[in-house]
């Protein structure tokens, strides 16, 4: 028998780079079409039913990368979620951050909290944006969070549990059942790292401004066939 349609998906959007330098193109170029195509495939992957879709915009590390770079996603960042509220809002996404603050500016960070508190509403799926995202910098926050709790006395530690953890994270969204990385690189890379504990993975060597709808079907097909013994812990 298939397995269902994940309930959620991840995405490491590998590959910008390389698909611009082939092309002999500016790897802004090659961040363009990633946004690009991040659009249309995540409307189909929502369309098909996936309820939560999260994706790596960007890492914690990727601040050491050249200024030009960093200040072309930046800006990128400010533009998509300044003209893109109401693409959100038409299909009823709700627009979640995942990531640390420092060192964003403001300016960033307050189109974020913009586009969040405008689809806060939205009822049919959330996609979840991990930008200045770390996976062990999200556990250690956690931790944080949860010993401030603790410690005002709004929660007793002993009901902690390896399932209700889930809601101290950035954002309390279930497991990630399907993890997708594009590109051709075989590893985690610091993404998501207690969600995807159980997570089914699937490596295509399609860059990510390839990657259409057909590839994501590839993924789910792939994924649906697969003998799933684990399962989801929440
Ligand atoms: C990794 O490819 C990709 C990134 C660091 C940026 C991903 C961002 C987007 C797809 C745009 C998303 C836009 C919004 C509004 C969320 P790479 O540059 O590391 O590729 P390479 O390994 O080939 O150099």
């Amino acid at each position: 028998m298939k397995n269902d349609i994940p309930t959620h998906v991840a995405i490491i959007m590998d590959g910008n780079g390389r698909w611009a330098t082939r092309r002999g193109l500016k790897r802004s170029e090659g961040h363009y079409a990633g946004y690009k195509t991040l659009k249309k495939t995540a409307l189909h992957i929502l369309d098909k039913g996936v309820k939560y879709l999260s994706v790596f915009a960007f890492s914690t590390e990727n601040f050491k990368r050249s200024k030009e770079e960093v200040d072309y996603l930046m800006n990128l960042f400010v533009t998509a979620f300044k003209s893109d509220q109401n693409f959100f809002i038409k299909n009823d996404i709700k627009v979640v951050f995942s990531g640390r603050k420092e060192p964003l500016s403001d300016e960033v960070y307050n189109v974020m909290k913009e586009i969040e508190n405008e689809t806060s509403n939205c009822k049919k799926t959330v996609f979840n944006v991990c930008l200045n995202y770390g996976g062990q910098a999200e556990i250690v926050d956690t931790t944080k969070k949860i010993v401030d709790l603790v410690e005002e006395g709004k929660l007793d530690i002993n009901s902690l549990d390896t399932e209700n953890y889930y809601h101290y994270l950035y954002n309390d969204l279930p497991p990630v059942d399907l993890l997708i990385r594009t590109s051709g690189e075989i590893r985690i890379s610091n993404f998501m790292l207690y969600s995807i504990s159980y997570a089914e993975i699937y490596f295509t060597t399609t860059c990510f401004p390839d990657f259409d709808e057909e590839e994501f079907d590839k993924a789910l097909l792939d994924y649906q066939n697969r003998n799933i013994t684990k399962g989801t812990v929440k």
